[in-house]
């Protein structure tokens, strides 16, 4: 039985792909054959090892703890293993800045599993709030990692992405629009026909305005971090724009807050652990199959929340 693809291409092979579900009676229409792959970004530690902790118990399927160092990764899978994880994940290298590495994880899950039904991108970076570095070095590599990374791992990996497939972007609250000081900025952040092509040359000239020193005058705020997460949720928005919802691919493209959590990114002061940060993109990526909504949404606290 033909398959479509996310991609929009048609699978004449049911054997290798996710089976369609039929949606009216929730029961599979065909024989499952191939098993689910889920790829979690940053799992070695903090928000994105609680993900991949959350989802070897809850997903059905194989969870992949990718990690930019190689033996920090190990050590993450060793010790989920150490805490009688009964499904220890896989572990696969990834480093997001590098298109080279981004790569070499397609083409592995391509030819192992041909196909992808998770995608969570949870990799990210922010400077310490006493650091001293420069503006537009924070503008630069802070934009290089969280949004640039994160868009290659996109463009890379949606093509595999298997009918049913959940895409959670972790973002934050503070890529708010109500950061951009400009209206003009803010309504062209926000124009419903913004192409994915626009919203990179608008992040383009955000990073070369923090170097020239100019940034502010064009709208944009001394803010490298938040911007990042700002552009991550137009992102979302122009995915799902872009892939409208189809009750035979059922993918849907979602981006949360996970809350100010004890990590090494934000302290042990933050309100909530690391394993509570998990719970609003363990639940969006683990969405039903055949439900319409979300897609392009932002979540926070397992709730949908504006960052508009
Ligand atoms: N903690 C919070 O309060 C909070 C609030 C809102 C949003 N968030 C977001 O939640 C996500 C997880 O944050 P966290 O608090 O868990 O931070 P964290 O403890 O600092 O962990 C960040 C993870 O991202 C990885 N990473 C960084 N750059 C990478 C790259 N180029 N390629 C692949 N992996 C990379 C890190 O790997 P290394 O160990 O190799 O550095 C680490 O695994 C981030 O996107 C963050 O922006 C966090």
């Amino acid at each position: 039985m033909p398959v479509k693809l996310f991609s929009g291409k048609v699978c004449e092979n049911s054997s290798v792909c996710w089976p369609k579900f039929n949606v009216k009676s929730s029961k599979i229409s065909i024989k499952m054959s191939v098993r689910r792959v889920a790829v979690v970004t940053g799992g070695n530690k903090g928000i994105g090892y609680e993900i991949v902790k959350a989802l070897c118990s809850k997903f059905d399927g194989i969870v992949y703890l990718t990690a930019r160092d190689e033996q920090r990764g190990l050590d993450a899978c060793k010790k989920l293993v150490e805490e009688g994880c009964q499904n220890p994940p896989k572990f696969h290298q990834l480093d997001i800045e590098s298109k080279e590495s981004i790569e070499r994880l397609r083409d592995y899950i391509k030819a192992k599993y041909n196909g992808l039904d998770v995608l969570v991108n949870n990799a990210g970076f922010a400077y310490k709030k006493k650091s001293t570095a420069p503006f537009n070095e924070v503008a630069e590599n802070t934009m290089r990692i969280n949004f640039t990374g994160t868009l290659n791992v996109c463009r890379s990996l949606f093509p595999l992405l298997n009918p049913h497939a959940r895409v959670v972007h972790v973002a934050s609250m503070a890529g708010t629009l109500s950061i951009i000081r400009s209206e003009s900025l803010r309504n062209e952040l926000t124009r419903p026909n913004l192409t994915e092509s626009e919203l990179v040359a608008l992040v383009q000239e955000f990073v070369e305005g923090a170097k020239t020193g100019d940034h502010e005058s064009k709208g944009w705020p001394m803010k490298g971090y938040a911007v990042t997460k700002l552009a991550i949720n137009i992102l979302t928005t122009i995915q799902a724009r872009d892939r409208p919802y189809d009750k035979d691919t059922d993918v849907l493209i979602n981006s949360c807050c996970p809350g100010w959590c004890r990590t090494d990114m934000a302290g042990q002061s933050a309100s909530k652990s690391a394993a509570e940060g998990a719970e609003t993109p363990v639940f969006l990526a683990l969405i039903p199959p055949g439900q319409e909504q979300p897609h392009g949404k932002n979540y926070s606290e397992l709730k949908e929340r504006s960052w508009k």
